[in-house]
């Protein structure tokens, strides 16, 4: 399942700030500190225990994984650890921020600037070009045109897609597609990338290739955190965090070589 991602908040956002700045700095800090997380679901009174008090922490350039049956919580932690979502219980602080608590604006503001999101089934805007789409988070955060346009074509010479600007998402394989999904999570340079199965919609060649992007950009900085199902692409994280009903239950150091 896609998970409990609210896809509108993600598109439309209104934001206050205009400028470039970091929202939150990292200083001595983890990049991310999860400290006895919970998040429960409430639905006609049956409650979902999606996490049962999660302690993580991820520095600065991590690339982690996130493995575990289905149902085990990974898309409810990986939307809490982007702030689609706030937990029902515990600390997280982000950088130098608490965010825990924050209001959806304040989350949305931060996510805008911190968090590029890849998720399974793509979700490009079907009547918005390529182009456009790559364009679209930047675009909420008031940046002038001309800068917009330098950040989204830096974005697509990464995943190798200009020669594909004024195609619609429809006009694309499935492959290019998650290539435009990435470009659109890192053209606003984020410090964290997070991915939910980028590969679980794509054939195993084009698995490969979003996974090498992903490891480029790892190699480049990026702090990435990724769910997935299939573990041969365990090799490409240094930490794979083990879930089981809401808990992580393992976490193991991957000692191979990457390739
Ligand atoms: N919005 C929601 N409302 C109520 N329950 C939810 C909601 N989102 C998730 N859940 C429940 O929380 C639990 C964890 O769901 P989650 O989507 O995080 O699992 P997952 O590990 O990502 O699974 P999958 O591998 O199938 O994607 C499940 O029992 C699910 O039914
Ligand atoms: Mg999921």
């Amino acid at each position: 399942m896609e998970g409990p991602f609210d896809l509108k908040a993600l598109a439309i956002e209104r934001l206050t700030s205009k400028t470039l700045a970091p929202a939150v700095s990292i200083g001595n800090h983890k990049l991310i500190a999860l400290e006895g997380i919970t998040k429960i679901y409430l639905v006609e009174e049956i409650e979902t225990h999606a996490l049962s008090g999660i302690h993580l922490k991820i520095e600065p350039g991590e690339f982690v994984l996130i493995s575990g049956p289905s149902g085990c919580g990974k898309s409810t932690l990986l939307s809490i650890i982007g702030l689609l979502d706030s937990p029902t219980d515990g600390s997280y602080q982000l950088g130098d921020k608490e965010v825990s608590g924050l209001s959806l604006d304040q989350r949305a503001h931060i996510r805008n600037r911190e968090i590029g999101f890849i998720f399974q089934s793509f979700n490009l805007i079907g009547d918005l070009s390529v182009y456009e789409n790559v364009e679209l988070p930047l675009a909420y955060r008031g940046l002038k045109h001309s800068e917009r346009k330098a950040m989204v074509l830096e974005a697509l010479e990464k995943v190798d897609m200009i020669h594909r600007k004024n195609h619609l998402p429809n006009q694309l394989s499935g492959g290019q597609q998650q290539r435009v999904a990435v470009a659109r999570a890192l053209a606003g340079k984020p410090q964290i990338l997070l991915a939910d199965e980028p590969t679980g919609n794509l054939d195993s060649k084009n698995g490969k290739v979003v996974m090498e992007m992903l490891k480029n950009l790892n190699e480049a900085g990026a702090t990435i955190c990724m769910v997935t199902h299939d573990e041969s692409y365990a090799k490409y994280a240094r930490r794979i965090v083990h879930l089981f009903d809401g808990n992580i239950v393992d976490e193991t150091t991957n000692t191979h070589t990457r390739n």
